[in-house]
């Protein structure tokens, strides 16, 4: 295969990335899933490296993870009601078991206890519940032999990268389709020649046209994932924000269960995302029996019945819309239309300030009913309004703002010094 040299790939990937990622844009919201041989310690999928755990004593885990067959259905069928439209799971963890039926080692799902392949079952859920199909993928190697002496030894480095290059060969050869490969922790080495990322991602994109690849190969690729916080990548750079579940672990720890994320944290994550115009991935780490972590059910569902509603404001092409007009809630936007999430319920009226662009109507998204409003200079005040928030179930209520025009919003406007 002939190898372009960065200048070159990097522009084809920039050429073809808005049709790649059209569907990615429109999906917003996604479920990341680890699983693997630390959800049977249940202290976090670091566990391994912080408890100071023997390789020798790690490995037995393999004998015992067995999980119920095709668990994956029930966390796909989970994120389809969540409203969530694509399904990122752990192929392979920092730990080094491989959770598909890799040729590279024996230290994998189907060689040890499970005897299954349990990427494939990722994939045929994603498949029959209608979600595009994400591979989560460890550079990072804790188990293999050369994993950490690749950093200074030739020889060694040569063939932790012919099993990387293989692992990822695999993975995008045998099962169709796949939409996004998402790798992990560059380590040991730190720049993208030591990984030879532009040979392996070439060939990824030669086996998948389609793929959308994050920017932990140490390449910037298609898109930036910020990790625990949902903050906007730097202009031009398409992003997306994972976060736990929990604050504390992405790997299944059922004593992290009482920091758990409720329906309305879900949906601030989500306008932030909205907002931004990035995405958000959402993490459920399962026990090791495949099951969902109860703790997560019923947020989701609750944002997943919220999101039928007022889906509107979330799925689709998005315009950012950063800024703040009332500290009752915060925007998305689409093209002339503003969404505007009140979570903070003012009574009778709600006045949103910055707006110089003349305002056409205002409603309520889920029933469309129109909202009276007076207009000045720089504020919108919208008037005889319920007392009481809408939303019973979430307490999100979504106001769409429709204006002749692409609103004119100044956000710098509007501070209270300037209004003095
Ligand atoms: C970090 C952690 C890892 C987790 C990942 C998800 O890099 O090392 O455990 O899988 O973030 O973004």
């Amino acid at each position: 295969m002939k190898i372009y040299s960065k200048k070159q790939y990097e522009s084809k990937v920039d050429r073809t990335r808005p049709q790649r990622m059209k569907w990615w844009n429109e999906a917003r919201y996604g479920m990341f899933v680890h699983w693997g041989l630390y959800s049977l310690l249940g202290r976090n999928e670091w566990v391994q490296a912080i408890e100071c755990i023997s390789k020798k004593e790690y490995e037995k885990l393999a004998m015992q993870f067995c999980p119920k067959p095709h668990s994956a259905r029930e966390w796909a069928r989970l994120a389809k009601n969540a409203g969530m439209k694509y399904m990122v799971m752990t192929t392979k963890h920092h730990e080094g078991f491989c959770l598909w039926n890799t040729e590279q080692t024996n230290y994998n799902a189907v060689k040890t206890a499970c005897g299954r392949d349990l990427v494939a079952e990722h994939v045929d859920a994603c498949r029959e519940f209608g979600l595009k199909i994400g591979f989560y993928y460890s550079l990072m190697d804790w188990h293999h032999p050369d994993g950490a002496r690749a950093a200074h030894d030739p020889a060694a480095r040569q063939r932790f990268l012919d099993f990387t290059k293989g692992c990822v060969r695999e993975l995008m050869t045998n099962y169709g389709k796949i939409d996004i490969l998402w790798y992990d922790v560059a380590r040991p080495f730190h720049s993208h020649e030591g990984w030879e990322s532009l040979a392996m991602n070439q060939m990824v994109r030669s086996l998948q046209p389609h793929i959308l690849i994050n920017n932990r190969s140490l390449l910037n690729e298609d898109f930036t994932t910020p990790e625990e916080r949902v903050e906007a990548a730097e202009s031009g750079r398409e992003w997306e924000a994972c976060m736990t579940f929990n604050n504390v672990s992405w790997g299944y720890m059922p004593s992290a269960a009482c920091d758990r994320h409720s329906s309305r944290d879900i949906l601030n994550m989500l306008n932030t995302a909205c907002s931004g115009t990035g995405n958000l991935l959402l993490n459920i780490g399962p026990a090791p029996d495949g099951s969902i972590p109860q703790e997560a059910i019923e947020p989701l569902i609750t944002v997943g019945k919220w999101l039928k509603k007022n889906g509107e404001a979330v799925y689709g092409k998005l315009d950012k819309s950063n800024g703040k007009a009332s500290a009752c809630g915060n925007f998305s936007r689409k093209g002339k239309k503003v969404y505007f999430w009140c979570r903070y319920w003012p009574g009778k009226e709600l006045t949103l300030g910055g707006f110089k662009t003349l305002l056409k109507s205002a409603r309520f998204l889920i029933n469309n009913r129109k909202i009276e409003f007076e207009q000045t200079k720089n504020r919108i005040i919208l008037k005889n309004m319920p007392l009481r928030n809408p939303d019973k179930s979430v307490g999100v209520t979504v106001i769409v703002l429709e204006f002749p025009t692409t609103p004119r919003h100044d956000v710098f406007d509007n501070t209270p010094a300037l209004h003095i």
